[in-house]
């Protein structure tokens, strides 16, 4: 983090205070502050009885063999029934859990809880039926459609991980999943809608099927395919379709309860290598987390809040906080399968208006864009049903914050910056809205349970004023088990640098009155609107390209994006100057390779790159040029006239 940064950031003199109603009935109250810090796993033991278990547990935590956690050990549970059954049993089967909104206008539908118990059971028998028994993996790769929520409930049913794959990713990075993890079936759809037109899935699939056949044979058994576009689709001998199989299935299943540490689920995300990590949670502790954070951070009154969450349940926050969380509670939720800006680019605000949107939870790259397109759209709509505005995946600048508050919040509506990861299956910073005097910029200080600190290079807690390493001191409920197959990664990636903390891989700054403010990454890891993109993994996706023969990637500061990937490419002799389409080119390579969203925004072609003399990529150097900012230090390169070419070739480019 940069000293400029640091020095700006904490000044901050604005103050936001819950409004008194909603602090008169807050569901979290200052006293839970002081309840989880008398007794921690105590206060964890209460949150873990919001669920509803088989048989309960006899210890809350098992820490003797750390970085490997065991929470509410012998309890057992299952978190499917926890989501669907226990709110039909008490009676709430007619309420809506999803008001779904396809993107194509009127394209609409609300599924009650009963009606979700049925499908869900129906998919759990199909799948069965295709031989999916208790931990066996199921890969997902679907639009944000109804069946997307299903199957991801049905595996939990049955104990089989399910590995959501966001519908944006390449069909390479779909097979490195199903490969890594071990899946033997996908579930998937013909296509989805996308800015109007049908946008195909199904083709992705089948490249992924390819290339997994040729690596191991037969590990996929069965592709099941829901139709929502209905176009055409080639067929093999694995496919189902979804209305063939699981519409005549019985709508009961009765579900087994399985112990709190069964695997849930494995969410793929970016490190520092070119390797995503299968980031693994279990059922019982993260059930418990995700439930206790929706309810008490976004004071969720399952009676009369309309929720809305729209993230892709691609992201960890489609789990935690589109499924998970907020069906533990018994929420009535909105599920949106399209954009923002189709048909246009008051679509948001309208869903809000139709469906009196209580809580709405995005990004902040989200609400850079709207403020780009203007205060007058958003002004059309009656958004007067707010009450709560939630912000996650990026730092979020105190003016995004301050319009959000005003313009879709009316002024009066406290906005929760929450910081978590995929890691942490949960928030664990966040200010209360019933308690927190918020400062816009603010992350606050960690939620009830969580242990967050800011330290030094030497694992010491930095006093208020000061900046360094965020850490979490003690394990919490939905933290990550380990990464899938690679233990050693886990506890090398997260709890090696100082003994018994977990680092986040973030940079965080206390101000003078302890509050913390969450800088960004401090390793090769970008956030692209709130999207984790390694370095290491798009440099390795240009190299890959047989025109290229070196790449460093580097993520600069955009207003909208928060961070847009820039990458420097060294050609091979034999490709000459790579013609006059090469930029498009390489981009269009990177997004068959890894995703759309891992597109460079810009690619230059230059004759060297710096490096230290130990050969390391100073991307330091790399981003300055890119930022058009005066080069800095350049005395540990080994040629220090590198940086002139560059630079050089840089403007002449521009
Ligand atoms: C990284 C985690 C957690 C769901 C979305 C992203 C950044 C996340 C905040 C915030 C500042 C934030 C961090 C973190 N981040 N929320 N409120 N303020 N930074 O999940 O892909 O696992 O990314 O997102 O850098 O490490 P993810």
């Amino acid at each position: 983090m940069n000293d400029t940064t640091l020095a700006n950031l904490g000044h901050e003199a604005r103050r936001f205070a819950p409004p008194a109603d909603l602090a008169a009935n807050a569901n979290l109250t200052a006293a839970a502050y002081e309840e989880a810090a008398a007794d921690r796993l105590a206060f964890w033991h209460r949150q873990a009885e919001r669920l509803t278990w088989q048989t309960p547990w006899h210890q809350v935590l098992d820490w003797s063999n750390p970085p490997f956690a065991k929470w509410f050990v012998g309890g057992r549970l299952n978190a499917a029934y926890n989501c669907v059954d226990r709110h039909v049993e008490a009676g709430a089967g007619e309420k809506v859990a999803f008001h779904w909104v396809g993107e194509p206008e009127g394209d609409t539908r609300d599924i009650t809880y009963v009606q979700l118990l049925e499908e869900v059971c129906q998919a759990a028998n199909a799948l069965t039926e295709l031989g999916v028994r208790a931990g066996d993996r199921v890969a997902i790769y679907m639009p944000m459609i109804p069946e997307t929520v299903v199957a991801m409930l049905a595996c939990a049913r049955l104990g089989a991980p399910h590995t959501v794959v966001f519908g944006g990713f390449s069909a390479d990075a779909l097979a490195s999943r199903v490969l890594d993890c071990g899946a033997r079936v996908i579930i998937t759809a013909d296509g989805g809608y996308r800015r109007g037109a049908p946008s195909a899935l199904k083709p992705a699939v089948d490249e992924a099927v390819a290339k997994t056949e040729a690596e191991q044979p037969g590990l996929v058994e069965h592709v099941l395919v829901v139709r929502r576009t209905g176009q055409d689709v080639s067929r093999s001998d694995k496919d189902v379709w979804w209305h063939d199989l699981v519409a005549g299935q019985p709508t009961t299943h009765t579900c087994e309860a399985f112990d709190a540490e069964h695997p849930l689920y494995v969410m793929y995300t970016s490190g520092t290598t070119g390797k995503p990590k299968g980031i693994l949670h279990t059922t019982g502790g993260y059930l418990t987390a995700a439930a206790y954070t929706h309810w008490g951070v976004f004071d969720l009154k399952p009676e009369t809040d309309v929720y809305w969450c729209t993230a892709d349940v691609g992201w960890v926050t489609g789990h935690s906080y589109l499924v998970y969380g907020p069906l533990a509670n018994q929420t009535t939720s909105v599920l949106y399968e399209g954009t923002p800006d189709f048909p246009h680019r008051g679509r948001w605000w309208e869903i809000v208006q139709d469906y009196k949107v209580t809580i709405l939870y995005t990004a902040p790259t989200a609400i850079r864009t709207f403020m780009k397109w203007g205060d007058e759209i958003p002004a059309k709509f009656d958004l007067s049903s707010l009450r709560l505005l939630g912000s996650v995946g990026e730092p979020i600048n105190p003016e995004a914050y301050v319009w959000y508050r005003e313009t879709i919040g009316g002024g009066e509506t406290p906005v929760v910056d929450t910081w978590w990861q995929t890691e942490t299956g949960a928030i664990m910073i966040s200010p209360l809205p019933g308690v927190t005097n918020a400062k816009p910029g603010s992350a606050m200080i960690p939620i009830p349970g969580v242990a967050a600190d800011v330290v030094n290079d030497e694992g010491t807690s930095v006093p208020d004023g000061s900046g360094g390493y965020l850490v979490l001191k003690e394990p919490w409920p939905s933290m990550l088990r380990t990464l899938w197959g690679d233990d050693e990664r886990f506890v090398e990636t997260y709890w090696s640098r100082w003994k018994g903390m977990y680092f986040a891989g973030d940079g965080a700054k206390k101000d003078e009155d302890g509050d913390l403010w969450v800088l960004g990454r401090v390793d090769d890891v970008m956030n692209v609107s709130g999207h984790r993109l390694s370095t290491t993994e798009i440099e390795s996706a240009l190299v890959s390209h047989h025109k290229v023969a070196e790449a460093a990637v580097v993520g600069v500061s955009d207003d909208t994006t928060g961070q847009a990937v820039c990458a420097y490419v060294i050609l091979r002799s034999a490709a000459g100057d790579g013609g006059p389409d090469i930029v498009k080119e390489l981009r269009d390579h990177v997004a068959k390779e890894i995703g759309a969203i891992a597109k460079p925004r810009q690619i230059m072609i230059v004759p060297e790159l710096p490096k230290t003399r130990s050969g390391k990529i100073m991307r330091r150097l790399l981003r300055d040029v890119a930022e058009n900012r005066a080069v800095g230090d350049v005395s540990t390169l080994a040629d220090s006239t590198v940086m002139n070419l560059i630079s050089a070739g840089q403007s002449s480019a521009t």
